[in-house]
């Protein structure tokens, strides 16, 4: 039966890790997937995160199963993180909740559950949004439309269109928003807009459904979820999708979080039951050591202070490499206005090139990034911001 399938061209943003990966230039420079790099090109384990692991190394003794929910004091710690210290929603027992493997687990499962739902829901994204989300909403059987996001003129958020939509939506649409730092663009929503969103949402009655991968990395770990907060506080009913793969350093360990939020305990001890029999059903459940770890940096005062100070740190860069380049290019008295770039929040900026100037970068410069025009800053460097302002200088003005 095999001889019927036909083979798929590579994820075109993983192919870039493959691509960049083979490439001889010595001055090659990866914008390609969202990974956070140091100023050599690495990425680095946390520090706090080693200590975690040399301490569970030395603690851990079995191997059996933890249970459906995944590391208890990990999900408890993410609440935290993601709600608020003493959040009324956590403490009346509001919140069903998973360990998954990954922000992308969490995506899936989530999704999962709102099309068991007898209503037939749309789930509508922003234009344009994170690759894998079409995918993975997708193939979980929910309908998926989107709603206008992304202004390429200001590099910022078309809010009076967006918000035009929302008010067409009703209590079948689910509405997928980034939590900060906006994949692919970097333009977030201004925290005026969370709350006109949250008063559209209870104005319309669609089901918020948040992704917060990003944590940390745009204006600071409160800061950054101060809109999904003021929502969280008015709305019954939202998803939520969490991911400790950039702000903890943790990508490949695959660790996520899946948190729905119902209007009341009951609500939420009957969607726990739900969420744990959709992950039963598709990988029955959650790798256990990424939780151990970010429970073991949560839980300890000292640790937790490190890995802020880290993410700060990882962030501050990031905010430099975007003045840094939006700079380099003004300097060259490129056509193009970049300023945007300052303005954006989080690893990610869109160009707004055309794929062939992408195409050319590549070829000719050894740049790499998606064919959209995304760059992720955090793949800039200090030592490479001339090279790139020059290429793209050369690309765009010729
Ligand atoms: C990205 O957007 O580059 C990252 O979230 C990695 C991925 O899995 O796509």
């Amino acid at each position: 039966m095999f001889d019927r399938f036909e083979a798929l061209p590579a994820d075109a943003l993983l192919g870039l890790i493959v691509a960049y990966r083979d490439d001889p230039n010595p001055q090659k420079v990866d914008l390609g997937v969202g990974v956070y790099r140091d100023e050599e090109g690495n990425t680095p384990i946390m520090s706090a995160i080693q200590k975690a692991a040399a301490k569970h190394l030395e603690t851990e003794d079995s191997k059996t199963y933890i249970g459906p929910v995944g590391v208890a004091g990990f999900v408890d710690g993410i609440k935290s993180l993601v709600f608020g210290n003493g959040s009324p929603i956590v403490a009346d027992n509001r919140i069903a909740a998973i360990q998954t493997p990954g922000g992308c687990g969490a995506l899936r499962v989530g999704s999962e559950l709102l099309n068991r739902d007898a209503q037939d829901l749309t789930v509508w994204v922003s234009d344009p949004t994170w690759a894998n989300h079409e995918p993975l909403i997708g193939s979980a059987g929910l309908k998926i439309q989107s709603y206008p996001y992304f202004d390429k003129a200001t590099g910022g958020v078309k809010f009076e269109q967006m918000d035009e939509q929302l008010a067409k939506l009703g209590p079948n649409d689910v509405v997928l928003l980034h939590g900060c730092c906006h994949n692919p663009t970097g333009a977030d929503l201004s925290f005026e807009q969370w709350q006109q969103i949250t008063a559209r949402a209870e104005k319309q009655g669609f089901i918020p459904f948040v992704d917060i991968a990003y944590q940390g990395l745009g204006d600071g770990l409160e800061e950054d979820v101060k809109g999904f907060r003021y929502l969280a506080e008015r709305v019954p009913e939202l998803v939520l999708a969490t991911s400790c793969s950039k702000n903890f350093g943790l990508y490949r360990e695959r660790t996520g979080g899946l948190m729905v939020q119902t209007a009341n305990a009951t609500q939420a001890t009957a969607i726990q039951t739900q969420i744990q029999d959709v992950a039963r059903a598709n990988y029955s459940m959650s790798p256990a050591y990424g939780g151990y770890l970010v429970e073991a940096v949560l839980q300890d005062d000292s640790l937790r202070q490190e890995w802020m100070t880290e993410l700060d740190a990882m962030a501050t860069r990031v905010k430099s490499l975007r003045e840094g380049l939006v700079e380099k290019l003004a300097q060259r008295g490129v056509s193009k206005d970049f300023s945007f770039i300052r303005e954006q929040k989080g690893m990610f900026s869109f160009l707004g090139i055309s794929k062939e100037q992408v195409h050319e970068l590549k070829d000719k410069y050894s740049i790499y990034m998606a064919d959209s025009s995304r760059i992720n800053v955090a793949g800039l460097s200090t030592s490479c911001l001339d090279y790139v302002a020059d290429a793209l200088t050369a690309v765009i003005d010729g």
